[in-house]
């Protein structure tokens, strides 16, 4: 996994700036997971580029934008007015965006030919994919990649710093699985296996990804007793089935250790999909999220205590997926040594 290395990079950069944030004050977590996410998604797929903080915040603004105005359209069937200012600022944000890409596309086509190293932009620019396609699709898998991600940090750390016991026990095993390096590497990574418990635990709450679709074109499908005429669309319900009390006993309750490896051997495998069908439409990047989240969370809380602010309101929504729209604030904790130090 050549990612983990980048990852493990962008994570000490984060670690860095949340170090210079004077003792006391508010941390925009939601902020700076989307900054990490953004940069993730954008240099493992398209090289080293978008390595300016001031970059991927216009990214972000312009991704804001646009994601919240299809919000509208899709789920209130509000659609704006031709001509409309709204309409104007829909299309700048959405330009914006694909300039970013065409930009991106014209730097892989120049690399230099020594470097050996492969892309998903490389690979489209080798087999002419048509100019208009290969922008949407890395814009897609872009986006697919930073919204998902992103929010999946932002929950786990909304419940982490609320559940100290959780931290705790995360902290613990962090430090003795990362040992003196204290770095994420492919082969210390699979043993983080609390993390990952609480990771699971936070998509679920989550639903970051509420339902996901299909339906075949060609024929009947029999599912169960019944069968579904081809043509019919099939939606998998991921919120509904994530609160299901016989499946998962006080749904809301956040609890990591319904994922022990015991509890995960009674439930049916098919219990828990934040990642869609099986079979070949399931989320291609779902072991890129899970290094992602994981790499993430194990470089701040070996670095940080963390605590939500007293007296903040986090509120979630489901909307296209299931996210925290107003940004989440937080207080850190330096750990030193494993004590904790105020910061200075
Ligand atoms: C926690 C993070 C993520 C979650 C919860 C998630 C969830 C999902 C779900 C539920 C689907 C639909 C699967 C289906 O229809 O069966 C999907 C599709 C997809 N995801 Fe993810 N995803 C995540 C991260 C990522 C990342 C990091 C990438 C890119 C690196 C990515 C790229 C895609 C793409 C391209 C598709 C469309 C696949 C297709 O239709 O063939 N996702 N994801």
């Amino acid at each position: 996994m050549k990612s983990i290395g980048m990852l493990q990079k962008l994570s000490e950069e984060m670690v860095a700036r949340w170090s210079q944030i004077p003792h006391g004050e508010h941390v925009p977590c939601r902020q700076g997971m989307f900054m990490f996410a953004i940069k993730a998604i954008m240099q493992s797929s398209l090289g080293n580029f978008f390595l300016q903080d001031e970059e991927v915040l216009k990214f972000w603004e312009s991704y804001n934008t646009s994601w919240s105005d299809m919000e509208q359209r899709f789920l209130k069937e509000d659609f704006p007015q031709p001509g409309s200012e709204r309409e104007k600022i829909f299309n700048e944000a959405k330009k914006y965006m694909y300039d970013t890409i065409a930009a991106a596309i014209e730097v892989r086509r120049k690399r230099p030919t020594t470097e050996k190293r492969k892309m998903l932009i490389d690979v489209m620019i080798e087999n002419n994919i048509p100019y208009d396609v290969m922008q949407c699709d890395v814009l897609m898998f872009i986006i697919g990649g930073f919204h998902t991600t992103a929010n999946s940090l932002l929950w786990a750390l909304t419940f982490i710093s609320a559940h100290s016991d959780v931290q705790e026990k995360m902290y613990q095993e962090v430090k003795n699985v990362l040992g003196d390096t204290g770095k994420i590497t492919p082969d210390n990574i699979g043993q983080l296996v609390y993390t990952r418990q609480v990771i699971d635990e936070a998509l679920r709450i989550a639903k970051i990804a509420p339902y996901a679709a299909r339906f075949d074109d060609e024929n009947d499908v029999k599912l169960g007793d019944y069968v579904i005429p081809a043509g019919t669309p099939i939606i998998q319900a991921i919120n509904v089935e994530y609160n299901d009390p016989a499946r998962w006993p006080n749904p809301n309750e956040f609890d990591p250790d319904r994922f022990s490896p015991e509890k995960v051997s009674e439930r049916h495998p098919y219990s828990f999909q934040p990642f869609g069908f099986a079979g070949k439409r399931k989320c291609p990047g779902y072991r890129f999220a899970y290094a992602e989240v994981t790499t993430a969370l194990a470089n701040i809380l070996l670095s940080f205590q963390i605590q939500g602010v007293k007296g903040q309101e986090v509120k979630a929504s489901c909307g296209l997926l299931g996210a925290l729209d107003d940004e989440v604030w937080i207080t850190l904790e330096k750990r030193s040594s494993g004590s904790v130090q105020p910061m200075k």
